[in-house]
C-alpha cells in the first residue's frame, strides 16, 4: 500500500478496531434506549469512528459535528482551543454523546464539554476510541472507551499526520524519519 514504507508498526489492526466498535455500540444501545441520542463527532479525526459506531447502535439517533482547532506544535495540543464549526442542532434537553478519536492531554475535550454544558443538555457523555492516559493534563471522564495506548504519536483510522494517513485502515505508528521528511515527501 502507499503508506507501507512509512509505517513503523501496527498498534491496533482493522479487525480489533471493528470488534471494539461493535462492543461499544452494544453498550450505547443498552444505555440510551428510550433517550434522545445525539452523537456529536469532533472533526476531522473522529469521522471514520463515528460512521462505524453509528451503524453499531441499534437506536434512532441524530449526528452532528463540531470542528475544533488547537494552536500548538505539529503533534502537541497547546490547550488554546478555537471552534471552527459549531453544532447546527440545538442540544437543550437532549442526550449528547461526544465522539472523539483520541484523548491525549484532555484539553480539547474539556473545552468542548464546558462549551456544550452551557446549553443545557439533559446529559453529556464521552466516547473515545483511543486514550493516552500518561499524557493527561486535565481530568476527563471517559464513559465509553476503546483502547489505552502508550505515549506515541499514532495515525490511521481517522487520525492524521499533516492531514494524511486518515484513510489508513489500522492505528499505527510512523517511522521517525517520516516526521522529519520535508512536507510532501
Ligand atoms: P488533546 O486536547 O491533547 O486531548 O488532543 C486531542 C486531539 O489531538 C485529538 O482529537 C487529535 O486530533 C489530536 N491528537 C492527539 N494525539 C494524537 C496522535 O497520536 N495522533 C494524531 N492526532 C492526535
Ligand atoms: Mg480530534
Amino acid at each position: 500500500m502507499w503508506y507501507d514504507a512509512t509505517i513503523e508498526k501496527v498498534l491496533i489492526d482493522d479487525a480489533q478496531v471493528q470488534a471494539k466498535i461493535r462492543e461499544l455500540g452494544q453498550q450505547i444501545t443498552a444505555d440510551y434506549a428510550g433517550k434522545d441520542l445525539l452523537l456529536v463527532g469532533v472533526l476531522r479525526g473522529a469521522l471514520l469512528f463515528i460512521v462505524d459506531l453509528a451503524r453499531q447502535i441499534d437506536l434512532p439517533l441524530e449526528m452532528d459535528f463540531m470542528a475544533i482547532s488547537s494552536y500548538g506544535a505539529a503533534t502537541e495540543t497547546s490547550g488554546v482551543v478555537r471552534i471552527l464549526k459549531d453544532l447546527d442542532t440545538a442540544i437543550e434537553g437532549r442526550d449528547v454523546l461526544i465522539v472523539e478519536d483520541i484523548i491525549d492531554s484532555g484539553l480539547t475535550l474539556n473545552y468542548i464539554v464546558e462549551h456544550l454544558r452551557n446549553r443545557g443538555p439533559a446529559s453529556i457523555k464521552i466516547c473515545a476510541l483511543l486514550n493516552k492516559p500518561s499524557r493527561r493534563r486535565v481530568d476527563v471522564k471517559i464513559d465509553y472507551h476503546g483502547f489505552d495506548i502508550p505515549d506515541e504519536f499514532v495515525v490511521g483510522y481517522g487520525l492524521d499526520f499533516q492531514q494524511r494517513y486518515r484513510n489508513v485502515p489500522f492505528v499505527g505508528v510512523l517511522k521517525p524519519e517520516t516526521y522529519t521528511a520535508p512536507p510532501g515527501e
